[in-house]
């Protein structure tokens, strides 16, 4: 399949779904002093994430060109770029995770076509800290939908990619907890890093395994956060529900989604060959 036919199915089904299709916002933000490039699709939406009123409604998909500095140390590997496009769908306080969990595995696994053996997923562990709790709602969901589709759907309880590489994977296991490192997303990384107004939330995101040999140079055991190479990050629910104040962590006024799928990591798992340079976008 190609990155276009990707591109097109995804905002056609989101569309489906009732979401109105945006354009994709200019890579040097306008009003956003906070960062040189947009580097997510939820950066233009900011505003309307702490609960202004979108003229399009509170149902949004794109693909966003995004530009990602931070990543310029990985890149050179088979998964990493400066320049991707970014899938997204965005809940502006509409629907939250029972709706976005299923479709989302639906368009992976039915209209892309991704092989049900090869996906795992990761839900958030909490943050006793940020006063979050575990997100046992995302890896309930996740466990109903993998038996559907009739692969395993054990869960496990990794914690740190730390503790994940000295404790690795029992068979059957697809459903992973991981702490605020791996499965919390906000523009700032973990919530002590955040600065007061800064949104965040827990995260479920979807990996894809290529079956290639676990490199020990990244620790003892291969697990779905591992940077072996074998699995692939290829898309992330953010439900972003929080904001933080002087206080601590607060709710925002509303429940929103934020999702996000590399456009070349997904195209690259459509081509069950995990290096995004053999895709026909690159
Ligand atoms: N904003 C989320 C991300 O960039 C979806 O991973």
């Amino acid at each position: 399949m190609s990155g276009a036919e990707i591109r097109d199915k995804y905002l056609q089904f989101m569309k489906n779904n009732g979401h109105a299709i945006i354009p994709s916002a200019a890579l040097v933000p306008e009003n956003d002093p906070t960062t040189l490039f947009t580097g997510s699709g939820m950066q233009p939406l900011v505003p309307y994430l702490l609960g202004e009123t979108h003229p399009k409604g509170t149902r949004l998909t794109n693909s966003q060109k995004c530009f990602r500095a931070e990543d310029i140390e990985e890149v050179g590997d088979s998964s990493h770029t400066t320049f991707f496009e970014m899938l997204g769908n965005w809940s502006l306080g509409d629907y939250f995770k029972k709706e976005q969990i299923p479709w989302i595995a639906e368009f992976y696994l039915k209209e892309v076509g991704l092989d049900p053996k090869k996906f795992y997923v990761t839900a958030f562990i909490g943050d006793a800290s940020a006063g979050v709790p575990k997100d046992t709602e995302a890896a309930e969901l996740w466990q109903e939908i993998l038996a559907k589709y009739g692969v395993s759907n054990s869960v496990a309880e990794l914690g740190s990619a730390e503790e994940a590489s000295k404790r690795g994977m029992k068979d059957g296991e697809r459903i992973f907890y991981y702490d605020a490192a791996e499965n919390w997303w906000s523009r700032a990384g973990t919530p002590d890093k955040m600065p007061v107004g800064e949104i965040g939330g827990g995260d479920s995101e979807m990996f894809y395994d290529f079956g290639t040999e676990h490199d020990t140079k990244f620790g003892e055991h291969c697990h779905p956060a591992c940077d072996c190479g074998r699995f692939m990050e290829i898309g992330n629910n953010v439900f972003m529900e929080y904001i933080k104040t002087e206080k601590g962590f607060e709710k925002l006024p509303a429940q929103n989604v934020d999702f996000g799928g590399g456009l070349e990591r997904i195209a690259a798992a459509a081509n069950n060959d995990g290096d995004v340079y053999k895709t026909d976008l690159l």
